[in-house]
Parts: structure tokens; sequence; C-alpha cells
């Protein structure tokens, strides 16, 4: 299921500069599933991963705790979130796993183990 949600945004991805497609589908508690495309811009800087356009999406919705992440792009073997996704993520779900596909599988990791000893909102405990 986050599978098809992130093949099916995938190809509204709005990448006319990179040509990498991704998309990405984030399972919250609920079960609720909030999927996010890259959204590039001619002002290359202003590019928005696909990952934080799901949590941006779900947050916007009231979903503030999540399970998993399925990803998906263009690319063969999919691609690993960049680092500003993982500190994204980290802030809601320490704990989440990531799903990236292979062939008709998936590889399942913890997010703590793409941002190890990761800063966060405890961090910031007075
Ligand atoms: N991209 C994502 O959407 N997620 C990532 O985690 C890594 C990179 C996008 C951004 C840009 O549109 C394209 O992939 C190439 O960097």
């Amino acid at each position: 299921m986050l599978r098809e949600a992130a093949r099916g945004v995938l190809e509204r991805a709005h990448a006319p500069y990179s040509d990498v497609r991704v998309g990405a589908a984030l399972l919250a508690e609920d079960g609720r599933v909030f999927t996010g495309c890259n959204v590039e811009n001619a002002s290359f800087g202003l590019t928005i991963c696909a990952e934080r356009n799901a949590v941006a999406r779900a947050i916007a919705d009231g979903a503030t705790r999540f399970r998993a992440i399925w990803i998906e792009a263009n690319r063969p073997g999919g691609l690993a979130p960049c680092g500003a996704c993982r500190q994204v993520l980290h802030e809601f779900a320490p704990d989440l796993w990531v799903a990236l596909p292979r062939g008709a599988d998936a590889t399942l990791a913890r997010l703590s183990d793409y941002l190890p000893d990761a800063f966060g909102p405890g961090d910031l405990a007075r």
C-alpha cells in the first residue's frame, strides 16, 4: 500500500532540472498515509524533497506521530533520504521505519540507523 502511494505521487514530481523523481509515502500511527513528491525550482536552492513535503502535508492535517516512510525514486536501487530529510523526520519520529525498494521487496532500517546521535527536541530542554 505504501509503495503504491509512493509510486503514484512520484509521477507528479516537479523535477525538470535533475530528472530525479522522488515519491514518499508516510504512514501515520492513526493509519493515514501522507504523500509528497520533490518540487524543484529554477532557483535551485529552493527545491524541496519528497519526504519533507510528505511531513508538511501530515502536520497540516494534524498527524504528528508516524510509523514508517516508503521512498520511491526513478533510480535503480532507490534513493536514501538526504540529511535534511533525516533531520526533519527525526523531529517527529526518531524510531521511524524507512523502507527503500529492493526488487519486489524492500530494505527496512530505522531512521536512527540513518541518523545516529541525532540532535533533536530533547536537546533544547531547559
Ligand atoms: N531528493 C528528494 O526528494 N529526497 C531526498 O531525500 C534526496 C533528494 C530530490 C531533490 C531534488 O529534486 C532531486 O532529488 C535531486 O537531488
